[in-house]
């Protein structure tokens, strides 16, 4: 048969070159199912946590020494990962929001607990469900030493109980394709940044690792296969909530989980998280052990915010923030006050305890910031000084049409009194921390993006996480942003009275139309 026979490569090419949105028939369920296992209910109905969200978005997980109870455990999820409010969306249906931001309110990450015996919880290890707001007992019995030693520490759990994030990719690879695995460390990080406040509030002590070795981790948690995997590990608690972790034997009995109907693989995906695996303990120890010390002046970041002002009314205590908090849909042309913008950049850079960063070690990221519409700040595009809390100013001008453009082409870009870009030198991250670096950095924008979110909420502002022009990103912050890979995006501002999303096409987009029509043959769609 000739060649021209085999229409193979002509459907193949069709199929993969389609331009369509999303197939709403395939939607992967929000939750897993019980798989049989026991429910154990958690306590309902607990005060929420007082302490000014501002304040505990500041000092993630920075409780000075505490236990870990029954109690705590229940206020830690829900407020992370906890189910907050329902809603009926035309076309959509029913939509479930939970405590922390995520892209396209999809919530792929799960959270599992590891826990010895604490007070009013058996030791196990067990899966968070929101909608029954309870646990899911994977295993009984006291893991504590297995998922301490694959984080690395060989002495043993200083702490209670670990709560572990992990990622059930298709969820967000359903809509955001090959680029969801970044997707998926954004949202584990406005998790995180809950979990780290709420841990604060509650006076425990609370750290990231986002180094372990990851086959024991999954296999720990009862995961095989590659289709949800662990993305970072918090022990929280000072280890005297519960008697000292005997030694345990991983547990060889992980389960495949089927594929769901029309789940597709992205071998990007695959590939990158494959090769950015730990693979052993000494493996896990090498890359905690090459992290430099912080640099000096870095220390500066820590100090913990000053008591609002009476022009910074930031009293609202974290429970209460942390329901109310939603992504804000329009943003007010207003301007905000300088010490509001700096309220939420202190509470949302200050140093974040966790082992990508070494004991003294510096973010991974830097920030920068198109100022729209701020008293006292000239409108342009500044630069956060690492460490001392100083914007500098890189350009003047009115950004608004740029800033709309940066965030894909979305009015609330052009209509935030502020946007945050938290960019990372890749170069330098990867050649620290290799592929593994990678998963860290995206992990720390999304912690910076969701204090950021507990931050403005708590000064009466509003925020959103927003999809981003990667290059574009860069070439407008350059030359000081030059080869910096934008990671994040957060615009910022005062919410509009009607929150609706506004359409909105930048002067750039516009350009661009009118070159594509040129370009065109009218009435194609290109
Ligand atoms: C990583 C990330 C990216 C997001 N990107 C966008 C975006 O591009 N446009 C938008 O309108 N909202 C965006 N959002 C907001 C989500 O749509 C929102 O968090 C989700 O619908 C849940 O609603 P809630 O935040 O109000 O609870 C993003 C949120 C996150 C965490």
């Amino acid at each position: 048969m000739s060649r021209n026979r085999d229409t193979g490569p002509a459907w193949s090419y069709h199929d993969s070159t389609k331009l369509s949105y999303i197939d709403l028939t395939s939607k992967p369920p929000l939750y897993k199912p019980s798989e049989g296992r026991p429910l154990v209910a958690l306590p309902r109905g607990l005060p929420p946590p007082e302490m000014p969200a501002i304040q505990a978005a500041a000092l993630p997980g920075g409780g000075s020494g505490g236990r870990v109870d029954v109690a705590a455990v229940a206020q830690l999820l829900h407020y992370s990962s906890g189910l907050v409010r329902k809603a009926v969306v035309p076309s959509v249906g029913e939509v479930h929001y939970r405590a922390a931001a995520s892209a396209g309110a999809l919530y792929p990450i799960e959270a599992y607990v590891v826990c010895g015996d604490v007070d009013g919880l058996p030791m196990g290890v067990y899966r968070f469900s929101p909608p029954e707001a309870g646990l899911y007992q994977v295993r009984e019995g006291d893991f504590r030493r297995c998922l301490s030693l694959a984080e690395g520490d060989g002495d043993g759990p200083a702490w209670d109980a670990a709560v572990v994030l992990t990622a059930v990719f298709w969820r967000s690879a359903w809509k955001y394709r090959a680029r969801s695995y970044r997707y998926c460390f954004w949202d584990a990080g406005t998790v995180l940044a809950n979990l780290l406040a709420t841990a604060t509030a509650l006076g425990l002590p609370g750290r990231v690792s986002a180094g372990f070795v990851d086959e024991e981790v999954d296999r720990l948690l009862g995961l095989e296969g590659g289709r949800e995997a662990a993305l970072c590990v918090v022990p929280l608690g000072d280890g005297t909530g519960s008697r000292r972790a005997p030694d345990c034997r991983l547990p060889t009995d992980a389960r495949k989980a089927p594929a769901a109907r029309g789940e597709t693989v992205y071998p990007e995906m695959r590939e990158l998280h494959r090769e950015s695996c730990l693979g052993s303990v000494a493996e896990v120890q090498d890359w905690k052990g090459v992290l430099e010390p912080r640099p000096a002046e870095a220390a500066e970041r820590s100090h913990p915010l000053e008591p609002a002002g009476p022009d910074l009314p930031s009293t609202d205590g974290l429970g209460r923030v942390i329901e109310d908090r939603g992504s804000t849909r329009r943003f007010a042309r207003e301007p905000i006050s300088v010490a509001q913008l700096d309220g939420a950049l202190r509470a949302s850079t200050g140093r974040l305890t966790a082992d990508f960063l070494g004991p003294g070690a510096d973010s991974l990221l830097d920030v920068y910031v198109i100022v729209n519409a701020v008293e006292g700040l000239e409108p342009g595009a500044y630069h956060l000084t690492p460490g001392g809390q100083e914007l500098e100013l890189l350009r003047r001008g009115a950004f608004r049409s740029e800033a709309g453009h940066l965030c894909f082409e979305q009015a609330l870009g052009a209509d935030a009194a502020a946007v945050v870009f938290l960019m990372a030198d890749l170069q330098r991250v990867l050649g620290r921390l290799g592929n593994r670096g990678y998963r860290a950095a995206q992990l720390e924008a999304g912690v910076v993006g969701g204090r950021l979110y507990l931050a403005t909420h708590a000064l009466g502002l509003g925020a959103t996480g927003i999809t981003f022009y990667d290059d574009e990103v860069t070439e407008f912050f350059s030359p000081h942003a030059r080869g910096k890979s934008a990671m994040f995006v957060v615009p910022l501002g005062r919410k509009a009275a009607e929150n609706r999303v506004r359409p909105f096409r930048s002067a750039i987009g516009v350009k661009l139309d009118a070159l594509a029509r040129g370009a065109y043959p009218a009435g194609s769609n290109p």
